[in-house]
């Protein structure tokens, strides 16, 4: 018979100790450990006497054999397909589309590749009526509404899929341990089982999971750290538009981005962000800035919304959606002091349209601008692109890929470039003088300068 012990887990990283404690010593987290049953496996898991180890000459290299998903979007983010044997982990709130976007897939996938979608949160009925509102039905896409894990494991044997999608990590439970499915132990067991058998049988395995309110993957971090690709499937909820982000990939670059419209028939693939999210820009309003930005290895132009009103009774609020707080109220300061503006008695809104999050320090000096635009009631001509980083000091700085940008909004058709001085050099090697006006700023009042 098993030994049961009780354990405490971190939830945010997964430390485990014997007795609760307040703090984690390992990520100095609060309040974060949980009570858990664990069962110690009655059979420890035999070595392997066949491995040994190679020179890395004599390893035949798999050459590229990315299977491609048939959504490019995916792909992109995918780091140029799916790579066989790999373990991939779909982020995002309920609702978003997590379900969605492995059922198309399953859809634009070679008809001849078999699937097993297992799904722990619909039964088959529920799933057949999403395919057909997606279209989704080929016979080698087979379904199983199924939440034990032990009878998942026979079920992948019996089928010998090549693709395997687990919807979703949180419902799917291990009879070997006593915790509730989505405890900390169940994810990480359900998980490293998966992993395992991904790397031993070569079936790429795609597990979906739902986000915490704090927007990590519920269960331990240490999730993150056993798959290989981790994407991220977010947006606002009462936008169409969803990012399908890539936040770690053993076998691509990260940060990028594939952007889908959710629409009745599914998601579609959104092949011209820039275009898209410009289109029906209300032109010549004050407090509205274009900056181009760049997500991953593509550049986007994106727009920055400001509403600067005075403060009617109280503290002046500041809300910011779309970018970070903090990084707001640092510009703001930076207008403040060294431009000489004084919105301490003003409320101020900032928004970036379309329901994308803009992390990017580049956007910094587009931010400034929308604020400075709508404080000043004056609009920045509608053909005019902003980029640059904002230091303390109010100084400029240089941004990476800045000849990408500039090729991407001279795509569009803007003509009017507000850039940092540092980046002059790259900038001028994609100039077109007569079609293009390129002005450098050191400093942020000398960009102002140029916009107003
Ligand atoms: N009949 C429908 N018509 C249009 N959109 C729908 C329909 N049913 C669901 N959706 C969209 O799909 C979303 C649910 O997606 P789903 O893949 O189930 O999310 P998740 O798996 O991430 O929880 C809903 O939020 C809604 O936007
Ligand atoms: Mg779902």
């Amino acid at each position: 018979m098993a030994k049961t012990r009780t354990i405490f887990v971190c939830s945010e990283c997964g430390y485990e100790t014997g007795k609760w404690l307040g703090k984690c010593p390992a990520c100095n987290m609060w309040n974060t450990f949980v009570e858990e049953k664990q069962q110690s496996r009655s059979k420890p898991i035999p070595a392997s006497g066949s491995q040994k180890a190679v020179p890395i000459t004599d390893i035949i290299k798999d050459t590229e054999d990315r299977q491609k998903t048939g959504i490019s979007e995916l792909d992109r983010v995918l780091g140029g397909g799916i790579v066989p044997a790999s373990v991939v982990l779909v982020g995002g709130d309920p609702g978003i589309g997590k379900s969605t976007l492995l059922l198309q897939m399953c859809g634009a996938l070679p008809r001849s590749h078999k699937i097993l979608y297992i799904s722990g949160e619909e039964s088959v009925r529920q799933i057949k009526l999403r395919a057909e509102r997606l279209s989704v039905n080929n016979p080698n896409i087979l379904m199983v509404s199924e939440t034990n894990f032990q009878v998942i494991e026979d079920i992948i044997e019996q089928v010998g899929p090549q693709t395997v999608i687990l919807d979703s990590i949180q419902t799917v439970y291990s009879e070997e341990l006593t915790s509730a499915p989505g405890s900390v132990s169940q994810v990480r067991e359900i998980a490293g089982r998966l992993v395992v058998m991904a790397k031993g049988s070569g079936i790429t395995v795609f597990i979906a999971g739902h986000v915490t309110k704090e927007g990590a993957i519920a269960g331990p971090r240490v999730l993150e750290h056993m798959v290989d690709t981790v994407l991220y499937f977010e947006g606002e909820r009462h936008q169409n538009y969803r990012i399908l982000r890539s936040v770690k990939n053993r076998f691509g670059s990260t940060n990028e981005i594939g952007i889908f419209e959710m629409r009745q028939e599914g998601l579609i693939e959104v092949e011209n962000p820039s275009m898209t999210l410009l289109d029906g820009r209300a032109e010549n309003q004050s407090g509205s800035v274009v900056v181009a930005s760049v997500e991953g290895t593509r550049p986007m132009l994106l727009e920055i919304q400001a509403l600067i009103a005075p403060t009617i009774f109280g503290m002046p609020r500041r809300m910011a959606t779309g970018i970070d707080y903090n990084r707001l109220t640092m510009l703001m300061a930076v207008l403040e002091k060294k431009v000489g503006m004084q919105l301490y008695n003003y409320d101020a809104y900032v928004n970036v349209v379309g329901g994308i999050r803009l992390d990017e320090p580049a956007c910094d000096l587009g931010v400034i601008s929308s604020v400075a635009g709508s404080f000043k009631n004056k609009p920045i001509d509608s053909g005019t692109v902003v980029v640059g980083e904002v230091g303390l000091t109010g100084e400029v700085r240089a941004v990476s890929h800045i000849d990408k940008r500039i090729i991407e909004a001279k795509r569009l058709g803007f003509k009017k470039f507000i850039l940092p001085a540092g980046n002059k050099k790259q900038s001028d090697r994609v100039n077109t003088p007569g079609e293009i006006e390129l002005l450098f700023a050191e400093t942020v009042e000398e960009a102002l300068s140029y916009l107003f």
